[in-house]
Protein backbone atom coordinates (compact mmCIF):
# COMPACT_ATOMS: atom_id res chain seq x y z
CA UNK A 1 0.00 0.00 0.00
CA UNK A 2 2.04 3.35 -1.21
CA UNK A 3 0.07 5.35 1.31
CA UNK A 4 1.41 3.58 4.08
CA UNK A 5 4.60 3.52 2.81
CA UNK A 6 4.63 7.19 2.43
CA UNK A 7 3.30 7.55 6.01
CA UNK A 8 6.31 5.14 7.36
CA UNK A 9 8.58 7.54 5.11
CA UNK A 10 7.25 10.77 6.51
CA UNK A 11 7.00 9.56 10.33
CA UNK A 12 10.76 8.51 9.88
CA UNK A 13 11.82 11.79 8.38
CA UNK A 14 9.61 13.63 11.19
CA UNK A 15 11.71 11.84 13.91
CA UNK A 16 15.00 13.03 12.05
CA UNK A 17 13.74 16.29 11.72
CA UNK A 18 12.66 16.37 15.78
CA UNK A 19 15.98 15.01 16.48
CA UNK A 20 17.96 17.66 14.54
CA UNK A 21 16.20 20.37 15.88
CA UNK A 22 16.78 19.39 19.85
CA UNK A 23 13.78 17.59 19.82
CA UNK A 24 11.51 20.75 19.63
CA UNK A 25 7.77 19.37 19.13
CA UNK A 26 6.24 22.40 17.84
CA UNK A 27 2.40 22.21 16.70
CA UNK A 28 0.63 20.07 13.87
CA UNK A 29 -1.17 22.16 11.83
CA UNK A 30 -4.03 20.82 9.59
CA UNK A 31 -5.24 23.61 6.25
CA UNK A 32 -8.81 22.07 4.81
CA UNK A 33 -9.48 23.43 1.12
CA UNK A 34 -5.38 23.50 0.69
CA UNK A 35 -5.25 23.66 -2.94
CA UNK A 36 -7.78 26.34 -3.64
CA UNK A 37 -7.13 29.74 -4.07
CA UNK A 38 -6.32 31.07 -0.43
CA UNK A 39 -5.51 27.19 0.67
CA UNK A 40 -2.33 27.09 -1.56
CA UNK A 41 -0.27 30.67 -0.42
CA UNK A 42 -1.89 30.00 3.20
CA UNK A 43 0.12 26.25 2.78
CA UNK A 44 3.65 28.30 1.68
CA UNK A 45 2.99 30.45 4.85
CA UNK A 46 2.78 27.64 7.42
CA UNK A 47 5.57 25.71 5.86
CA UNK A 48 7.46 28.72 6.63
CA UNK A 49 6.12 29.23 10.41
CA UNK A 50 8.79 27.92 12.85
CA UNK A 51 5.90 27.12 15.20
CA UNK A 52 4.80 24.29 13.34
CA UNK A 53 6.09 20.77 12.91
CA UNK A 54 3.51 18.93 10.70
CA UNK A 55 1.73 20.51 8.01
CA UNK A 56 -1.56 18.38 7.02
CA UNK A 57 -2.80 19.60 3.45
CA UNK A 58 -6.14 18.07 2.46
CA UNK A 59 -8.34 19.17 0.32
CA UNK A 60 -10.87 17.07 -2.80
CA UNK A 61 -8.17 18.17 -5.47
CA UNK A 62 -4.36 18.42 -6.25
CA UNK A 63 -3.53 18.14 -2.70
CA UNK A 64 -0.65 15.12 -3.49
CA UNK A 65 0.80 18.41 -6.14
CA UNK A 66 0.75 21.03 -3.78
CA UNK A 67 1.96 18.90 -0.91
CA UNK A 68 4.81 17.63 -3.25
CA UNK A 69 5.53 21.29 -4.24
CA UNK A 70 5.35 22.70 -0.72
CA UNK A 71 7.09 19.81 0.84
CA UNK A 72 10.49 20.95 -0.87
CA UNK A 73 10.71 23.87 0.76
CA UNK A 74 14.04 23.97 3.37
CA UNK A 75 11.84 24.79 6.54
CA UNK A 76 11.28 22.83 9.55
CA UNK A 77 7.64 21.54 9.00
CA UNK A 78 6.60 18.24 7.97
CA UNK A 79 4.20 18.16 5.00
CA UNK A 80 2.13 15.54 4.02
CA UNK A 81 -0.80 15.56 1.55
CA UNK A 82 -4.39 14.06 2.16
CA UNK A 83 -6.53 13.52 -1.01
CA UNK A 84 -10.49 13.10 -0.60
CA UNK A 85 -13.05 12.30 1.86
CA UNK A 86 -11.70 8.85 2.84
CA UNK A 87 -8.37 10.29 3.99
CA UNK A 88 -10.18 12.96 6.04
CA UNK A 89 -9.49 11.55 9.21
CA UNK A 90 -5.81 10.66 8.62
CA UNK A 91 -5.96 14.33 7.77
CA UNK A 92 -6.90 15.48 11.06
CA UNK A 93 -5.65 13.23 13.33
CA UNK A 94 -3.90 14.60 16.19
CA UNK A 95 -3.67 18.11 15.39
CA UNK A 96 -3.26 21.19 17.51
CA UNK A 97 -5.05 23.56 14.77
CA UNK A 98 -7.20 23.33 12.07
CA UNK A 99 -7.43 25.85 9.48
CA UNK A 100 -10.48 25.65 6.96
CA UNK A 101 -10.31 27.87 3.97
CA UNK A 102 -12.77 25.19 2.43
CA UNK A 103 -15.40 26.37 -0.27
CA UNK A 104 -16.60 28.45 -3.22
CA UNK A 105 -15.51 32.02 -3.24
CA UNK A 106 -17.85 34.87 -4.84
CA UNK A 107 -17.67 36.16 -8.17
CA UNK A 108 -19.07 39.42 -8.91
CA UNK A 109 -22.65 40.64 -8.10
CA UNK A 110 -22.77 37.58 -5.25
CA UNK A 111 -22.97 38.39 -1.30
CA UNK A 112 -20.94 36.02 0.92
CA UNK A 113 -24.61 34.89 1.92
CA UNK A 114 -25.06 33.52 -1.83
CA UNK A 115 -22.60 31.19 -1.09
CA UNK A 116 -24.34 29.10 1.90
CA UNK A 117 -25.72 26.59 0.05
CA UNK A 118 -22.97 25.19 -1.03
CA UNK A 119 -20.26 26.07 1.32
CA UNK A 120 -22.40 25.29 4.70
CA UNK A 121 -22.86 21.36 3.84
CA UNK A 122 -18.60 21.63 3.38
CA UNK A 123 -18.19 23.33 6.93
CA UNK A 124 -20.56 20.54 8.40
CA UNK A 125 -18.83 17.56 6.89
CA UNK A 126 -15.41 18.97 7.87
CA UNK A 127 -16.68 19.62 10.98
CA UNK A 128 -18.24 16.15 11.64
CA UNK A 129 -14.81 14.81 10.72
CA UNK A 130 -12.85 17.35 13.37
CA UNK A 131 -15.60 16.19 16.57
CA UNK A 132 -14.52 12.72 15.84
CA UNK A 133 -9.86 12.81 15.01
CA UNK A 134 -9.35 15.91 16.77
CA UNK A 135 -11.94 17.47 19.33
CA UNK A 136 -9.53 19.22 21.27
CA UNK A 137 -8.24 21.44 18.48
CA UNK A 138 -8.50 25.22 17.50
CA UNK A 139 -10.68 25.57 14.68
CA UNK A 140 -10.36 28.24 12.55
CA UNK A 141 -12.84 28.60 10.56
CA UNK A 142 -12.37 31.10 7.09
CA UNK A 143 -15.03 29.36 4.46
CA UNK A 144 -18.30 32.05 3.79
CA UNK A 145 -20.15 33.39 4.87
CA UNK A 146 -18.30 33.50 8.46
CA UNK A 147 -21.40 34.80 10.31
CA UNK A 148 -22.94 31.23 9.58
CA UNK A 149 -20.57 28.97 9.31
CA UNK A 150 -19.01 29.54 12.63
CA UNK A 151 -22.73 28.97 13.98
CA UNK A 152 -22.91 26.01 11.51
CA UNK A 153 -19.75 24.57 13.30
CA UNK A 154 -20.78 25.04 16.58
CA UNK A 155 -24.21 23.26 15.99
CA UNK A 156 -22.08 20.10 14.65
CA UNK A 157 -20.01 20.16 18.10
CA UNK A 158 -22.66 20.32 20.18
CA UNK A 159 -24.35 17.37 18.35
CA UNK A 160 -21.20 15.72 18.23
CA UNK A 161 -20.34 16.59 22.55
CA UNK A 162 -17.35 18.31 22.06
CA UNK A 163 -18.07 21.68 22.02
CA UNK A 164 -15.46 24.41 23.36
CA UNK A 165 -16.71 27.94 22.53
CA UNK A 166 -13.12 29.08 22.93
CA UNK A 167 -11.79 26.81 20.26
CA UNK A 168 -13.77 28.12 17.69
CA UNK A 169 -13.02 31.03 15.66
CA UNK A 170 -14.00 32.86 12.69
CA UNK A 171 -11.61 34.68 11.13
CA UNK A 172 -12.30 38.30 11.04
CA UNK A 173 -8.49 39.29 10.05
CA UNK A 174 -8.69 40.27 6.58
CA UNK A 175 -11.09 43.41 8.12
CA UNK A 176 -8.47 44.10 10.32
CA UNK A 177 -5.64 44.01 7.84
CA UNK A 178 -7.44 45.97 5.06
CA UNK A 179 -9.02 48.15 8.46
CA UNK A 180 -4.94 48.59 9.21
CA UNK A 181 -4.07 49.29 5.66
CA UNK A 182 -6.25 51.87 4.63
CA UNK A 183 -5.70 53.94 7.98
CA UNK A 184 -2.70 54.19 7.43
CA UNK A 185 -3.08 55.56 4.01
CA UNK A 186 -5.15 58.10 5.35
CA UNK A 187 -2.77 58.87 8.29
CA UNK A 188 0.59 58.91 5.86
CA UNK A 189 1.71 55.95 8.45
CA UNK A 190 3.35 52.83 8.12
CA UNK A 191 0.24 49.86 8.38
CA UNK A 192 2.42 48.28 10.97
CA UNK A 193 2.23 51.11 13.76
CA UNK A 194 -1.91 51.01 13.36
CA UNK A 195 -4.19 49.06 14.94
CA UNK A 196 -7.54 48.94 14.00
CA UNK A 197 -10.34 47.00 16.21
CA UNK A 198 -13.34 45.95 13.73
CA UNK A 199 -15.93 43.95 15.52
CA UNK A 200 -19.62 42.14 14.32
CA UNK A 201 -19.33 39.66 11.68
CA UNK A 202 -18.00 39.52 8.14
CA UNK A 203 -19.61 40.66 5.92
CA UNK A 204 -21.41 44.25 4.63
CA UNK A 205 -22.49 46.14 7.19
CA UNK A 206 -21.85 43.81 9.66
CA UNK A 207 -18.12 44.54 9.54
CA UNK A 208 -17.85 47.73 11.87
CA UNK A 209 -14.66 49.31 12.11
CA UNK A 210 -14.13 51.56 15.46
CA UNK A 211 -12.20 54.35 14.16
CA UNK A 212 -12.49 56.38 17.29
CA UNK A 213 -10.43 53.57 19.02
CA UNK A 214 -7.61 53.57 16.36
CA UNK A 215 -4.05 53.12 17.95
CA UNK A 216 -2.12 55.51 17.95
CA UNK A 217 -4.79 57.65 19.03
CA UNK A 218 -5.30 60.17 15.76
CA UNK A 219 -9.41 61.75 14.81
CA UNK A 220 -10.71 61.48 11.46
CA UNK A 221 -13.12 63.87 9.78
CA UNK A 222 -16.47 62.54 8.77
CA UNK A 223 -15.75 62.60 5.61
CA UNK A 224 -12.66 60.44 6.34
CA UNK A 225 -14.73 58.03 8.49
CA UNK A 226 -17.72 57.72 6.11
CA UNK A 227 -14.85 56.85 3.24
CA UNK A 228 -13.08 54.70 5.64
CA UNK A 229 -15.77 52.86 7.09
CA UNK A 230 -17.36 52.06 3.41
CA UNK A 231 -14.14 50.82 2.06
CA UNK A 232 -13.28 48.47 4.91
CA UNK A 233 -16.81 46.73 4.43
CA UNK A 234 -16.36 46.90 1.00
CA UNK A 235 -12.74 45.41 0.80
CA UNK A 236 -13.72 42.14 -0.34
CA UNK A 237 -16.32 43.19 -3.01
CA UNK A 238 -13.36 45.56 -4.45
CA UNK A 239 -10.91 41.99 -4.79
CA UNK A 240 -14.25 40.47 -5.99
CA UNK A 241 -14.66 43.44 -8.81
CA UNK A 242 -11.24 43.39 -9.65
CA UNK A 243 -10.38 39.87 -9.79
CA UNK A 244 -13.52 40.10 -12.73
CA UNK A 245 -14.72 36.30 -12.07
CA UNK A 246 -11.99 35.05 -11.55
CA UNK A 247 -12.58 34.53 -7.54
CA UNK A 248 -12.26 36.47 -3.99
CA UNK A 249 -9.42 37.84 -2.28
CA UNK A 250 -6.88 34.99 -1.80
CA UNK A 251 -3.66 36.04 -1.21
CA UNK A 252 -4.35 39.00 1.47
CA UNK A 253 -6.56 36.02 3.01
CA UNK A 254 -3.78 34.07 2.93
CA UNK A 255 -1.36 36.34 4.82
CA UNK A 256 -3.90 37.22 7.36
CA UNK A 257 -4.88 33.44 7.72
CA UNK A 258 -1.53 33.30 8.73
CA UNK A 259 -1.49 36.00 10.96
CA UNK A 260 -4.34 34.98 13.00
CA UNK A 261 -3.13 31.15 12.68
CA UNK A 262 0.03 32.58 13.99
CA UNK A 263 -0.97 34.68 17.48
CA UNK A 264 -3.42 31.41 17.54
CA UNK A 265 -0.09 28.88 18.19
CA UNK A 266 1.59 31.33 20.48
CA UNK A 267 -1.20 31.27 22.77
CA UNK A 268 -1.09 27.65 22.59
CA UNK A 269 2.36 28.47 23.59
CA UNK A 270 1.48 30.11 26.49
CA UNK A 271 2.75 33.39 25.30
CA UNK A 272 0.95 36.36 27.16
CA UNK A 273 -0.84 39.32 25.71
CA UNK A 274 -1.94 37.82 22.67
CA UNK A 275 -4.83 39.48 21.79
CA UNK A 276 -6.56 39.73 18.03
CA UNK A 277 -10.32 40.45 16.49
CA UNK A 278 -11.97 37.25 16.19
CA UNK A 279 -15.56 35.91 15.16
CA UNK A 280 -16.82 34.07 18.44
CA UNK A 281 -19.29 33.02 20.72
CA UNK A 282 -20.01 35.86 22.68
CA UNK A 283 -22.04 37.42 25.66
CA UNK A 284 -20.87 41.25 24.55
CA UNK A 285 -23.94 42.09 23.26
CA UNK A 286 -27.33 39.99 23.19
CA UNK A 287 -26.37 37.79 19.71
CA UNK A 288 -24.96 34.08 20.26
CA UNK A 289 -21.89 35.25 18.14
CA UNK A 290 -19.74 38.18 17.39
CA UNK A 291 -16.80 39.00 16.54
CA UNK A 292 -14.61 41.33 19.17
CA UNK A 293 -10.60 41.82 20.53
CA UNK A 294 -10.04 38.23 22.19
CA UNK A 295 -7.31 37.14 23.93
CA UNK A 296 -5.86 34.16 22.69
CA UNK A 297 -3.89 31.71 25.55
CA UNK A 298 -3.28 27.79 26.07
CA UNK A 299 -6.97 27.06 25.74
CA UNK A 300 -8.38 29.31 22.70
CA UNK A 301 -10.41 32.22 23.49
CA UNK A 302 -9.66 32.73 26.87
CA UNK A 303 -10.85 36.48 27.46
CA UNK A 304 -13.27 38.65 25.19
CA UNK A 305 -13.06 42.18 25.51
CA UNK A 306 -16.02 44.38 25.85
CA UNK A 307 -16.84 47.04 22.99
CA UNK A 308 -15.28 50.10 24.79
CA UNK A 309 -16.68 53.04 24.53
CA UNK A 310 -17.64 53.74 20.66
CA UNK A 311 -19.23 57.57 19.02
CA UNK A 312 -22.81 58.31 18.00
CA UNK A 313 -21.51 56.69 14.10
CA UNK A 314 -20.20 53.63 15.60
CA UNK A 315 -23.38 52.94 17.67
CA UNK A 316 -25.46 53.86 14.84
CA UNK A 317 -23.29 50.91 13.13
CA UNK A 318 -24.00 48.48 15.79
CA UNK A 319 -27.71 48.64 15.27
CA UNK A 320 -27.17 48.24 11.52
CA UNK A 321 -24.76 45.14 12.28
CA UNK A 322 -26.56 43.50 14.89
CA UNK A 323 -30.01 43.68 12.65
CA UNK A 324 -28.02 42.09 9.84
CA UNK A 325 -26.03 39.41 12.32
CA UNK A 326 -29.06 38.08 13.74
CA UNK A 327 -30.16 36.30 10.59
CA UNK A 328 -27.32 35.29 9.34
CA UNK A 329 -26.64 33.62 13.06
CA UNK A 330 -30.03 31.46 12.86
CA UNK A 331 -29.62 30.29 9.29
CA UNK A 332 -26.55 28.64 10.50
CA UNK A 333 -28.23 26.97 13.25
CA UNK A 334 -31.35 26.02 11.48
CA UNK A 335 -29.39 24.52 9.14
CA UNK A 336 -27.91 21.62 11.55
CA UNK A 337 -31.04 21.70 14.23
CA UNK A 338 -33.59 21.54 11.95
P1 LIG B 1 -11.14 28.23 -4.11
O1 LIG B 1 -12.32 27.75 -4.86
O2 LIG B 1 -9.99 28.77 -4.86
O3 LIG B 1 -10.60 27.09 -3.16
C1 LIG B 1 -11.44 26.35 -2.35
C2 LIG B 1 -10.85 24.96 -2.18
O4 LIG B 1 -11.73 24.22 -1.33
C3 LIG B 1 -10.70 24.20 -3.50
O5 LIG B 1 -9.38 23.71 -3.65
C4 LIG B 1 -11.70 23.07 -3.35
O6 LIG B 1 -11.29 21.86 -4.00
C5 LIG B 1 -11.75 22.90 -1.85
N1 LIG B 1 -12.91 22.17 -1.39
C6 LIG B 1 -14.18 22.17 -1.89
N2 LIG B 1 -14.94 21.29 -1.23
C7 LIG B 1 -14.16 20.74 -0.27
C8 LIG B 1 -14.38 19.77 0.72
N3 LIG B 1 -15.57 19.19 0.88
N4 LIG B 1 -13.34 19.45 1.51
C9 LIG B 1 -12.13 20.04 1.36
N5 LIG B 1 -11.87 20.95 0.44
C10 LIG B 1 -12.87 21.30 -0.38
O7 LIG B 1 -11.69 29.34 -3.08
P2 LIG B 1 -10.84 30.39 -2.22
O8 LIG B 1 -10.69 31.65 -2.97
O9 LIG B 1 -9.64 29.71 -1.68
O10 LIG B 1 -11.88 30.70 -1.02
C11 LIG B 1 -12.24 29.72 -0.09
C12 LIG B 1 -13.28 30.22 0.88
O11 LIG B 1 -12.76 31.29 1.68
C13 LIG B 1 -14.52 30.81 0.20
O12 LIG B 1 -15.67 30.37 0.88
C14 LIG B 1 -14.35 32.30 0.38
O13 LIG B 1 -15.58 32.99 0.36
C15 LIG B 1 -13.70 32.35 1.73
N6 LIG B 1 -13.03 33.61 2.05
C16 LIG B 1 -13.05 34.05 3.34
C17 LIG B 1 -12.46 35.22 3.72
C18 LIG B 1 -12.49 35.65 5.14
O14 LIG B 1 -12.08 36.78 5.42
N7 LIG B 1 -12.93 34.87 6.10
C19 LIG B 1 -11.77 36.06 2.73
C20 LIG B 1 -11.72 35.49 1.42
C21 LIG B 1 -12.36 34.31 1.09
Amino acid sequence: NPSNVEMGENSMLEQAKCRAKGGAPGFKVAILGAAGGIGQPLAMLMKMNPLVSVLHLYDVVNAPGVTADISHMDTGAVVRGFLGQPQLENALAGMDLVVIPAGVPRKPGMTRDDLFKINAGIVRTLCQGIAKCCPNAIVNLISNPVNSTVPIAAEVFKKAGTYDPKRLLGVTMLDVVRANTFVAEVLGLDPREVSVPVVGGHAGVTILPLLSQVKPPCSFTSEETEYLTKRIQDGGTEVVQAKAGAGSATLSMAYAAVKFADACLRGLRGDANIVECAFVASQVTELPFFATRVRLGRTGAEEIFQLGPMNEYERAGLVEAKKELIGSIEKGVSFISK
